[in-house]
């Protein structure tokens, strides 16, 4: 299982040199049993439910629960269809296409009309291919969609545990994927929401915080807004950026990171993606190699693609210090390491500590230099804005918590 369902496709294949940062999303993983969901009652989970109760009593925005996956993906209930079949989708800010099927096949009902359509995606790691369909989805109990368009994942790789996507990602990533017309826009859940009139605002609002159990249901996705109770201080908004190919995703510019006092890592602005559909924290190799040198004995181990960081670096870790938007946003020692008892789903020896930071592949000037990946935001509220095209990002109670 992978990590990644960062639709690259469409972008990076035109652009030469970003070609091979495909190979470099997928982190080999244990396949995993399909989700059995349960709530753990830890405040996070418990800050994420109280929203969702919240929601729904005050309309507006509202607020579902998201669960955190094999460490690795989140997923999220979406039913199909009327009466609905619930699937977990998996949340991808990266993608733009909804579709069901490589897990739960695709329940037809009297609401599913076939559009005489293929559908076909290729995700840096897996794909799939299949028909698409007009039908009804259901996001929230009062959220739901008609006419949404949806593929039937008839064949497919790499999606093990999990039922799809949900696509939230820009509408221009979904260019391409129909057969029929393949400069046809297919409009997102978030796009039809708006449309009718589900939301008033096309934002996106995303709590997502690190697991402590295999299926960690702590995370919370409000369509239509954000939700105050799941950050803390104010939230920096970032333009998205018009650097391409990132400015097709939800590309922002980070001004500089620096790692400890003494090291840069990233020497100016340079524009990458926040991506919920990658696990980890990817720089460009050369902004890497700055981090990893200033570790002692850390190294790339290229089978797993992760930093290893031996035992006698781990308790000297520095903060890493992204500015963003003129805000700085840091990972402590905890938020760039992956917790020793996950290693056996990340498919790694179980006594050797890792980072969660590793590298593309691709030397910086590609236009897509990093990808902020479910990582970080596992320490920090994010916000997709498409109304105002622009990335919001925000402390939260778990920031610095181990
Ligand atoms: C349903 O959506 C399709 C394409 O997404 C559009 O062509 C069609 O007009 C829509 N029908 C209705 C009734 O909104
Ligand atoms: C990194 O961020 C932390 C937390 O905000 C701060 O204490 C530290 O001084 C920063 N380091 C640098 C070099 O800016
Ligand atoms: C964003 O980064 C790119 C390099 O990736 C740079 O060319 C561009 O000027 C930056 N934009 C801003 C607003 O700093
Ligand atoms: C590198 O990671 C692989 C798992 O992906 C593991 O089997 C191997 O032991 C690791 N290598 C070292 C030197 O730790």
């Amino acid at each position: 299982m992978h990590s990644f369902f960062t639709l690259l496709r469409a972008i990076l294949l035109v652009t030469v040199t970003s070609v091979s940062a495909s190979s470099f999303f997928s982190v080999p993983l244990t396949k995993f049993a399909p989700p059995n969901s349960y709530l753990v009652g830890l405040p996070d989970a418990d800050r994420a439910r109280a929203a969702v109760l919240k929601s729904f009593t005050c309309g507006g925005p509202k607020t579902v629960l998201a669960s955190n996956l094999a460490y690795v993906q989140y997923t999220t209930s979406v039913g199909v269809g009327s009466p609905p079949t619930y699937y977990n989708l998996v949340v991808d800010t990266g993608s733009s296409n909804t579709f069901v099927g490589t897990g739960t096949p695709y329940v037809k009902t009297s609401t599913s009309i076939f559009t005489h359509e293929k559908v076909n995606i290729t995700y840096d790691t897996g794909y799939f291919r299949g028909l698409e369909y007009l039908d009804r989805v259901t996001l929230a109990p009062g959220l739901v969609i008609t006419n949404q368009s949806i593929g039937d994942a008839l064949s497919y790789a790499d999606f093990g545990g999990v039922d799809g996507i949900i696509g939230v990602g820009p509408v221009g990533l979904t260019e391409g994927s129909l057969s029929t017309n393949v400069n046809e826009l297919v409009p997102t859940v978030m796009d039809n929401a708006l449309s009718q009139g589900l939301i008033t605002k096309e934002i996106l609002g995303i709590s997502f915080a690190p697991a402590t159990s295999y299926n960690d249901t702590n995370g919370a996705l409000t369509y239509g807004g954000i939700d105050s109770s799941l950050y803390t201080g104010e939230i920096t908004y970032i333009p998205v950026t018009t650097t391409f190919p990132a400015s097709a995703f939800w590309g922002i510019n980070v001004t500089h990171a620096t790692y400890g006092s003494a090291t840069t890592v990233i020497p100016k602005s340079i524009a990458g993606i926040v991506d919920t559909g990658t696990s980890l924290i990817i720089l460009a190799d050369d902004f890497f190699e700055s981090y990893m040198n200033a570790i002692p004995g850390a190294k790339l181990n290229k089978t797993a693609g992760l930093m290893y960081i031996p035992e006698t670096s781990v308790s000297k870790i520095q903060p890493l210090n992204f500015t963003i938007g003129g805000t700085v946003f840091t990972l402590d020692a905890a938020a760039q390491l992956i917790p020793i008892g996950e290693n056996a789903a990340w498919g790694l020896p179980t006594n050797e500590q890792y980072g969660v930071v590793t590298h593309m592949g691709l030397h910086s000037g590609a236009g897509l230099d990093f990808v902020i990946g479910q990582k970080f935001m596992e320490k920090y509220y994010a916000v997709f804005d498409t109304d105002n095209n622009r990335v919001g990002l925000a402390y939260t109670k778990h920031t610095f918590t181990t």
